[in-house]
């Protein structure tokens, strides 16, 4: 597929290794989890390469100089339970100082319709900068009830972060949200008859949280 403009594919030797240490259906939870975490943070670099910085003075053990502050923009870390979580983990280790917002959807295993059953968002979402984060970019409809329920709350200023992606969900949050920026480590072949990713990694909640 041609990759819109509104999709930041970051590719990077580290990515590219973690990302088989996922798919790898050996690799145990712990390590998925600790590895989801790691990418969060490794892809947090890109997503957040425009942040908005002010001047700051400091006093070095030598001398007085001035340094940088991120400024301006407050953050929100939105993770669509569950899967979402061990990569807000890992961008939180980043950016302590951001708030947490969650979002709750499950997809229908029949229909692969989203079902929306929790939200709670920092109250001033309005003004913050929203990372919404799920590690896989499936059919889309997640994803896009999940902007839709920001966007329904007064988030002005939304990125969506992903592990893996396909090209059916890309298509889907391009066509309802065309204004949403979409960062991925990959774009994989296609979704299987059950909304799964090919080649993918399989349940991402299951296997970070060890349900299966
Ligand atoms: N959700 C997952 O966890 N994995 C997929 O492949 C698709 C959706």
């Amino acid at each position: 597929m041609k990759i819109p403009e509104s999709v930041h594919l970051i590719e990077h030797p580290l990515l590219k290794h973690k990302l088989t240490m996922l798919r790898d259906k050996n690799t145990r939870s712990k390590e998925f989890r600790e590895i989801t975490e790691e990418m969060a943070m490794l892809m947090g670099y890109e997503v957040l390469k425009n942040l908005p910085l002010k001047k700051k003075k400091v006093i070095t053990p030598l001398e007085r100089t001035t340094g940088w502050q991120i400024s301006g923009k407050k953050l929100a870390i939105i993770p669509i339970l569950r899967a979402g979580i061990a990569l807000a983990d890992g961008l939180k280790k980043l950016l302590p100082m951001a708030k947490t917002g969650h979002i709750g959807i499950f997809r229908d295993p029949k229909t692969l319709k989203a079902i929306r059953y929790y939200h709670k968002l920092p109250k001033d979402i309005k003004k913050r900068l929203c990372i919404l984060v799920d590690p896989m970019l499936a059919t889309g409809h997640s994803a896009k009830a999940a902007i839709d329920i920001l966007k329904k709350e007064g988030a002005k200023t939304i990125k969506f972060l992903c592990l893996v992606s396909c090209p059916e969900g890309i298509k889907e949050i391009t066509k309802y949200h065309p204004d949403i920026e979409i960062y991925t480590a990959v774009v994989d072949r296609q979704l299987n008859d059950h909304g799964y990713i090919l080649p993918g990694l399989g349940d991402a909640g299951d296997r970070i949280f060890g349900t299966k």
